[in-house]
């Protein structure tokens, strides 16, 4: 089939689409700048085209015969953006996406949205029918997609929402490779006790469930949270880490308040520059915000069961850490 993937050369986007292409389909990009990716896609005959989806005929352009749509683009990885960024990408580029793809015939569209709708939960594993509880302007904005995912399956647009948790897998320039760093210096910073829960989800479990969301008869009009098998505790997590690194290294506790304080003061003194702060509020919230949620109805409705364990898919991004030149 034909098949556009917004934000088809970020992290994410760029696994699908090779996935997409290794079973045939032919593949069209929407992302709005060049990336690290872009060569490799277009090596394996991947069209990309270069346009923001806040663009109205950009997107028309990109969706010209295409009968699946995959909708990752999002203001996502910048930090503390102005919230009309957010807006404007995350919601209205999402409307404008859902109307192209409307008129022009697309069979199926798939909104890649986050397990941050449901904000911190109280009661682990959360489902679907866990409140709606964004923690930041980002994952609201997230939420507001979906409700304008949700606006076009009146109008005949059949869609499927995925909820992923946190994503790592080779590739992703972002939270993993930071502990991964950290664990390297021989001592990991634990603000806080580190029993919280975090649930990652592996590229390549994530990217099955693409797959799979993409032919389910039982999805449609759903959403679905996506996650590996188990999730962790903070502690486990890095421990995991160092073990696949095969690096010995200590944490060191210190209170959750002081690393809220500092965040909270560097994002004050390096607004109004326009400097991006070493730590902000985003990801001191990482040390605090429990997060562990159940893959019951993706396993039920999609068929969902993630193939790739913690130590395979740490092992895996390791290496690619390494060989990339990044550890
Ligand atoms: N990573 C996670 O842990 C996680 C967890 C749950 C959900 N998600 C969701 O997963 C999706 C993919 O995230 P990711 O981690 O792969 O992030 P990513 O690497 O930043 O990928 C997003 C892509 O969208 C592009 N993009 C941003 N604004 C755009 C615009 N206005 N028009 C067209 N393209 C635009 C980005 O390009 P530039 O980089 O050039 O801006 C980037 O290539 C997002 O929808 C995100 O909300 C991510």
């Amino acid at each position: 089939m034909k098949i556009l993937v917004t934000g088809g050369t970020g992290f994410t986007g760029h696994h699908l689409v090779r996935r997409l292409v290794h079973d045939g389909h032919q593949v069209r990009s929407l992302d709005n700048q060049e990336g690290l990716f872009d060569k490799e896609l277009k090596s394996l005959g991947v069209e990309i085209i270069y346009g923001s989806v806040t663009d109205k005929d950009a997107v028309e352009r990109a969706m010209e015969g295409c009968e699946i749509v995959f909708h990752l683009a999002a203001a996502f990885r910048g930090v503390d953006l102005p919230k009309a960024v957010y807006w404007s990408v995350n919601v209205e580029g999402t409307r404008i996406v859902c109307n192209a793809a409307m008129n022009a015939g697309v069979k199926r569209l798939i909104y890649c949205s986050t397990e941050g709708v449901h904000g911190k939960v109280d009661i682990t594993p959360a489902d679907e029918n866990a409140p709606i509880n964004p923690k930041d302007y980002y994952e609201f904005s997230k939420y507001e997609g979906e409700k304008v995912v949700k606006e076009f399956k009146g109008n005949g647009l059949t869609t499927v929402i995925l909820r992923p948790t946190a994503i790592y897998g080779p590739g992703d320039p972002g939270r993993f490779l930071m502990i991964f760093k950290q664990v390297k210096k021989g001592y990991f910073p634990m603000f806080g006790s580190g029993k919280i829960t975090y649930h990652p989800v592996y590229i390549d479990n994530l990217v099955d469930a693409f797959m799979e969301s993409m032919v389910s008869a039982t999805a449609v009009g759903n959403a679905y949270l996506i996650g590996d098998e188990h999730y962790y505790s903070l502690i486990d997590l890095v421990t995991y880490v160092g073990k696949v690194m095969n690096k010995k290294f200590k944490f060191i506790y210190a209170p959750y308040w002081l690393l809220l304080w500092v965040s909270c003061a560097c994002e004050w003194v390096c607004k109004p520059f326009g400097i991006t702060p070493p730590l902000f509020k985003r990801r001191a919230e990482w040390y605090w915000e429990n997060r562990g949620f159940s893959n019951k109805k993706a396993a039920q409705d999609l068929g969902y069961t993630p193939r790739i364990g913690i130590e395979e898919g740490l092992k895996r991004t390791y290496e690619w850490y390494v060989s990339n030149g990044y550890l």
